[in-house]
């Protein structure tokens, strides 16, 4: 191999800009040129390349967000947009790719495979989680600690004004980011999309709260909570528990920004140079995962089934110790 690229896709996690420097300095390090692609998929079907060298990774390592662009393509669902994005790449020499992103990403990596013998490895770039076969995700580090950052805040005035606060963080579908936010921030509950939430049980362990005079209350819920989002779930609990003021706040995507944490580079800096010495070793359709402290390699059709299981007990000790 002569050649490979780089790219990030799907949502952006803070980290990204390290993946992309670790494995463009790894590759110019085995001789191998580089090529960046803006945009994920849509730039790969646009031709929109840049040659990567040592320098046009420079001062990015603490830089959230991904300097070269994310995409969520629709034309990369298509056929014919995988064929004229091969074409693309084909015509520029590249053999093989990198792509930095989350399970969707994977899934038109493994396509690219299949139908153009592009031969494709992954390092899992999300705040979610969400990918079986690692412990971590690129990403999921600093979004926890900004999360946390912030509900630190929301304490200080739930606890002047004695109010109760649902605070609503990310997850479509995995409670990762809720989890540990709840437990680094010592909230009273914490609901997840892969539990049954029950309203009635949220407001016997809240009443238990006001009886020990409590002065105030924090509530994570993951955005795709069964029972819905803070909005709904602060609904339905008001329509029976009035014993504290209600507030709601939903931290959306300032948990996506901003500078990686040390965990977050490090990790990315690894999985992307992995990436690159699994690629040139002849590895395709995997993912790069972080297993006890390890490096290793998942296959696509494993990390992108499901994630690894919420551990029930953490979500126990939550309660136990607010
Ligand atoms: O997958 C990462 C994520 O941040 C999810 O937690 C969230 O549901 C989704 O992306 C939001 O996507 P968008 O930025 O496209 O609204």
């Amino acid at each position: 191999m002569k050649k490979i690229a780089v790219m990030t896709s799907g949502g952006d996690a803070p980290g990204m800009n390290a993946g992309i420097r670790a494995v463009t300095r790894t590759a110019l390090s085995m001789g191998i040129e580089v090529m960046g692609i803006y945009r994920g998929y849509q730039g790969m079907i646009e031709a929109d390349f840049i040659p990567l060298d040592h320098f046009k990774v420079s001062n990015i390592i603490h830089r959230g967000g991904t300097f070269l662009k994310t995409a969520r393509s629709q034309d990369f669902r298509t056929v014919e947009g995988r064929a004229t994005a091969a074409a693309n790449l084909k015509k520029e020499g590249v053999e093989g790719l990198v792509v930095i992103g989350g399970d969707g990403s994977f899934r038109g990596a493994a396509a690219l495979h299949s139908e153009h013998g592009i031969k494709v490895v992954g390092c899992p770039g999300t705040i979610d989680n969400d990918l079986f076969g690692t412990d971590y995700t690129i990403g999921y580090d600093t979004a926890v600690n900004t999360a946390v950052h912030a509900i630190d805040q929301i304490r200080d005035t739930a606890d002047s004004h004695n109010r109760l606060f649902f605070v609503e963080v990310m997850g479509r579908d995995a409670g990762f980011i809720a989890l540990r936010t709840g437990l680094a921030s010592g909230a009273e509950s914490v609901l997840v999309p892969e539990t049954t939430t029950y309203i009635d049980e949220l407001i016997v362990h809240l009443q238990k709260g006001l009886k020990m005079q409590k002065s105030s209350a924090i509530i994570i819920v993951a955005e795709g909570d069964d029972e819905g989002g803070a909005i709904d779930v602060a609904r339905k609990v008001n329509e029976k528990f009035t014993g504290w003021e209600t507030k709601v706040t939903v931290l959306g995507h300032i948990q996506r920004g901003g500078s990686p944490t040390a965990f977050d580079r490090i990790l990315a800096s690894r999985m992307g140079h992995q990436a690159v010495k699994s690629l040139l070793a002849g590895a395709t359709d995997i993912m790069i995962g972080q297993r006890n402290n390890e490096m290793v390699e998942v296959p696509f059709g494993q990390a992108v089934k499901h994630h690894e299981t919420l551990n029930p007990h953490l979500l126990e000790l939550v309660e136990i110790l607010a």
